[in-house]
């Protein structure tokens, strides 16, 4: 399997006054193709900030991500959104969810925002929707639906432009073990079809399930199996 994601060295730093803080301290990392790897640590320990510069959302302060074979250093900010549009499915911690929008205008809108025609769009949403088994809620708002309904919306939502990479910050976070077990399965069929998939998480029993474990504390890599 190829090496969709390396990291070399990875810091990155955040400076608030005169205090620094490295939310990621040299962190090396390899993850293939059709992967499942589990990202754990206590809170604070670097994850979300790790799962920012996996996907593109941003950059490291000093050090290498090369995915799929692109230094994503030398990518301009456009080509680097381009990148994450096309081959990355963002699951956020905190599901940023348009609460004015229907469960169908969520899954739309990043197809809005890489310019696909309106009708592939509607099709391409519905077809998210039925996948993550919502194909009855299309018209609900997020309010109008429960925690576990509004995580598999946000799953439909990265899946929209199909993705060769899932990365879930916490997608069971807000859920109780049973509505998390079905999340944690639909994201496994997910990798089974072929989707390299990442989960960050504190759970100790989603964590086994995955082929990797990395364990992250302090910014740094501590154990990688
Ligand atoms: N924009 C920022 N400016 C300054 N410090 C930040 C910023 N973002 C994150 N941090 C700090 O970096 C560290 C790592 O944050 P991160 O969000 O990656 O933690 P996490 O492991 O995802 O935690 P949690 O499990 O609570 O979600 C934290 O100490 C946090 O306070
Ligand atoms: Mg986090």
């Amino acid at each position: 399997m190829a090496n969709i994601i390396e990291l070399a060295g990875v810091t990155k730093t955040y400076k608030l006054g005169d205090e620094t803080l490295n939310a990621l301290d040299g962190v090396n990392l390899k993850i293939q193709s059709g992967d499942f790897v589990a990202i754990t640590g206590p809170s604070g320990s670097g994850k979300s900030t790790l799962a920012n510069i996996i996907s593109g959302l941003d950059r490291p302060t000093k050090g290498s991500v090369v995915i799929d074979g692109r230094d994503l250093e030398r990518l301009s900010d456009r080509k680097l959104s381009d990148y994450r549009n096309r081959h990355v499915g963002y699951v956020f911690q905190s599901f940023n969810l348009q609460g004015t929008q229907t469960a169908l205008e969520n899954v739309m809108l990043p197809m809005y925002f890489a310019k696909a025609r309106p009708k592939e769009r509607k099709l391409r949403a519905k077809e998210c929707l039925e996948a993550v088994g919502l194909g009855d809620r299309l018209k609900h708002k997020p309010g109008q639906l429960s925690g576990g309904q509004r995580q598999r919306v946000a799953i439909a939502r990265a899946l929209a432009l199909k993705p060769d990479l899932i990365i879930a910050d916490e997608p069971t976070g807000n859920l109780d073990s049973a509505r998390g077990e079905e999340i944690i399965k639909l994201l496994k069929d997910l990798n089974r079809q072929g989707i390299t998939l990442i989960i960050i998480t504190h759970e100790l029993n989603i964590a086994r399930q995955a082929f990797k474990i990395i364990q992250i504390h302090d910014g740094k890599v501590r154990i990688s199996s």
